[in-house]
């Protein structure tokens, strides 16, 4: 069964085609440098330029892969920008229509939560729990079959990736922040006084250490301080990882889930991923190129639904 993935629900443009159940094909066309230049993600010009980069992706593909041997076309239907779901939408349906294929909306965070068993789907063993952590998303969810999927808890302000890119932008880092703190991340620098970690039954919130953080740069400027970036950039990693790690082993304690993945582009923190190794269950963590937003893991979720 050959599945095309289409994903442009936020800024990245991705294409991808699995062959039951393997990667093999996946190109996705990065915003970046737009993003670096304005600091963050303006929707219209998403939207705009998901516009071509669905185009030259396809180009690209048709020259290697004969498109008549797809059987269905996925795309993201939700969550994500109203303006980029849109251009996927009707880019899918549109090649739907002329090469004759039946198209599958797929739900962007459910995408996530089944990466980490692409290209071996026969490991996936139900139920499980699954944290999405990433620019948008910060939720926990029991897996039940890829039909019934239960959210535990999710976060009731800001998600943890985009606080990585506020705290990162404050600190004047390069965006995104997530991806320069956790390069720049000192265990030795860590201030853990500068907050308590809440309950583990409470509901994620990552406003608070954002602010807290946010506050001390103020003051140091004010006093015309020099800010200890190091210092900040890790006590904000350091606390915000550590928060994930206590929810999920709460969680795994409440249910007793012997199964554990992680996805969402913060799933790519090295903290993360070494404090996860060390948890007492079998732990599922999406490759590299899987972690953020990539059209691979709509095609497999796509995949995934047309196989059961
Ligand atoms: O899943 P993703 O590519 O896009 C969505 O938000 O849907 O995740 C992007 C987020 C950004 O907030 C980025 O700062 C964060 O993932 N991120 C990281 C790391 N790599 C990416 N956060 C912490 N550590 C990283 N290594």
């Amino acid at each position: 069964m050959v599945v095309l993935g289409i994903e442009t629900s936020c800024d990245d443009t991705a294409i991808s085609l699995i062959e039951d159940g393997k990667d093999i094909y996946s190109k996705k066309i990065s915003s970046e440098s737009i993003l670096k230049r304005y600091g963050g993600i303006i929707p219209e010009i998403a939207a705009r330029k998901h516009e071509q980069a669905v185009v030259d992706i396809l180009i690209d593909l048709k020259d290697k892969f004969d498109l008549t041997k797809i059987d269905y076309i996925a795309y993201t239907n939700e969550p994500g920008l109203a303006v980029s779901l849109h251009v996927g939408k009707i880019f899918a349906n549109t090649l739907g229509l002329i090469l004759n294929k039946p198209t599958i909306a797929v739900n962007h965070i459910h995408g996530h939560i089944f990466s980490p068993f692409i290209n071996h789907h026969e490991d996936i063993s139900y139920p499980f729990l699954s944290l999405i952590a990433s620019g948008g998303t910060t939720s926990l969810f029991l897996v039940n079959s890829v039909d019934d999927i239960q959210i535990l808890n999710e976060t009731g302000d800001d998600a943890i990736g985009e606080s990585f890119d506020k705290v990162g932008r404050a600190l004047g880092l390069d965006y995104p922040g997530g991806i320069s703190i956790d390069k720049i991340y000192d265990e030795t620098k860590v201030n853990k006084s500068l907050l308590p970690f809440p309950k583990p039954n409470q509901q994620f919130s990552f406003s608070g250490i954002k602010t807290k953080i946010l506050n001390l740069i103020n003051q140091s400027n004010m006093k015309n301080q020099q800010v200890d970036v190091i210092e900040l950039a890790s006590t904000f990693q350091y606390w915000s990882i550590n928060v994930l790690i206590d929810k999920i082993k709460y969680y795994q304690n409440e249910y007793d889930t012997k199964l554990i993945t992680i996805g969402g582009g913060v799933s790519s923190n090295s903290l993360f991923r070494k404090e996860i190794s060390k948890l007492n269950s079998k732990n599922y963590i999406p490759e590299q190129q899987y972690s953020c937003d990539n059209g691979t893991m709509i095609a497999f979720l796509g995949f995934l639904k047309k196989l059961r």
